[in-house]
């Protein structure tokens, strides 16, 4: 039995998120809530053929408890997206608040569900949950996860097209590692599945880094003012969820990137702050994922002198993310 709870079911990722759980055969009980519409979703999946049941909740009546009751993963796309000209961390004023108190929920209701963040700026709402589960004595570093899988999805589509077969999309597998937004996002290309065409020029590469850095600002400027990537952002949090799920019921061997502690593997999170020469609270790498959520952080390994520089540009940024994150709860409490 699993139930897996969308907190913002009713958004742009939420309705598609909560369809591609609701298809997922694993998931027996599906919690949706928003502030508004989630009776409407609820009612509309519930007609779907497969075995999860759906309720939605609204936050009168403890809305947000009945919700999280019970809950094995929680996956919380709340807040509000980008418009052109913004970045993420603009949208760190009203999100942060938003975290916070559905975190605070969590740890009150639900404090042994794997949690999964995917509103914006991840690098600094991670660190903000984080905080909130100290606060109320749950926090579990193996349990909560920045979704980081978009950029991943992203690195696979662009380097199938390069390679001229979209087809290779599913089976291209290129380790993107450090955070989630612009310069923190550093796609390993060298570690692809697939190896870039020999001879692929200099320039080529640095714009295929910068396309899948930037990804989300060819949405947002596509969308023109209607949001940011949601239909994408929902098949990439229902991978990862589903992952989970997978790792949870025993599956052995799983891996994927993710955004979390570095206290959640001792030894891999010292090697890899070995490696990136300085300490770091999060960063997201490989992870192995078990019944108990992460069961090893995979250190970087082998990487080129121009992932190197990726990795120098992206750590200032993301110690400041951090800072942002973990300073807010602490002014908060
Ligand atoms: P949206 O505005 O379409 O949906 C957000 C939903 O959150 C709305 O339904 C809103 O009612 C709900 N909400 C607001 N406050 C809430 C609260 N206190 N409790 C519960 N629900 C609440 O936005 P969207 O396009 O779905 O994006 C949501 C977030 O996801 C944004 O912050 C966006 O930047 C982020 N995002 C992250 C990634 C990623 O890769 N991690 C990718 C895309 C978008
Ligand atoms: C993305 O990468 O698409 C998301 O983080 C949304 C955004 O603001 O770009």
């Amino acid at each position: 039995m699993v139930k897996a709870v969308v907190l913002g079911a009713a958004g742009g990722i939420g309705q598609p998120l909560a369809l591609l759980l609701k298809a997922n055969p694993l998931v027996t009980e599906l919690g949706l809530f928003d502030i508004v519409n989630t009776p409407g979703v609820a009612a509309d999946l519930s007609h779907i053929s497969t075995p999860a049941k759906v309720e939605g909740f609204l936050p009168p009546d403890d809305g947000l408890k009945k919700a999280l009751a019970g809950a094995d993963i929680v996956v919380i796309p709340a807040g509000v997206p980008r418009k052109p000209g913004m970045t993420r961390d603009d949208l760190f004023k009203i999100n942060a608040g938003i975290v916070k108190d559905l975190a605070a929920g969590i740890a009150t209701t639900a404090p042994k569900a794997f949690v999964l963040v995917i509103s914006n700026p991840v690098n600094s709402t991670v660190p903000i949950v984080a905080e909130v589960f100290k606060k109320f004595g749950v926090f579990d570093p193996k349990r909560l996860f920045g979704v980081t899988t978009l950029d991943v999805v992203r690195a696979s589509t662009f380097v199938a097209e390069i390679l001229g077969d979209l087809s290779l999309s599913k089976d291209v597998v290129v380790p993107v590692v450090g955070g989630h937004s612009g310069v923190t996002i550093v796609p390993l290309l060298s570690q692809s599945s697939h190896p870039l065409p020999a001879g692929f020029a200099k320039d080529s590469y640095d714009t295929l880094v910068n396309r899948i850095q930037f990804g989300g600002d060819e949405v947002v400027k596509a969308k023109s003012g209607a949001g940011s990537a949601t239909l994408s952002m929902a098949y990439a949090g229902a991978e990862f969820a589903a992952k989970i799920i997978r790792a949870v019921k025993g599956e052995k061997g799983i891996v994927a990137p993710s955004y979390v502690s570095v206290e959640a593997d001792a030894a891999g999170g010292a090697a890899l702050t070995k490696e990136l020469g300085q300490e770091l609270a999060f960063f997201s790498s490989n992870v192995e994922l078990g019944t108990d959520g992460v069961t090893k952080i995979i250190p970087l390994g082998k990487i080129t002198e121009a992932e190197q520089t990726l990795i120098t540009a992206a750590l200032p940024e993301l110690v400041k993310n951090i800072e942002t994150g973990v300073n807010f709860i602490a002014a908060a409490y």
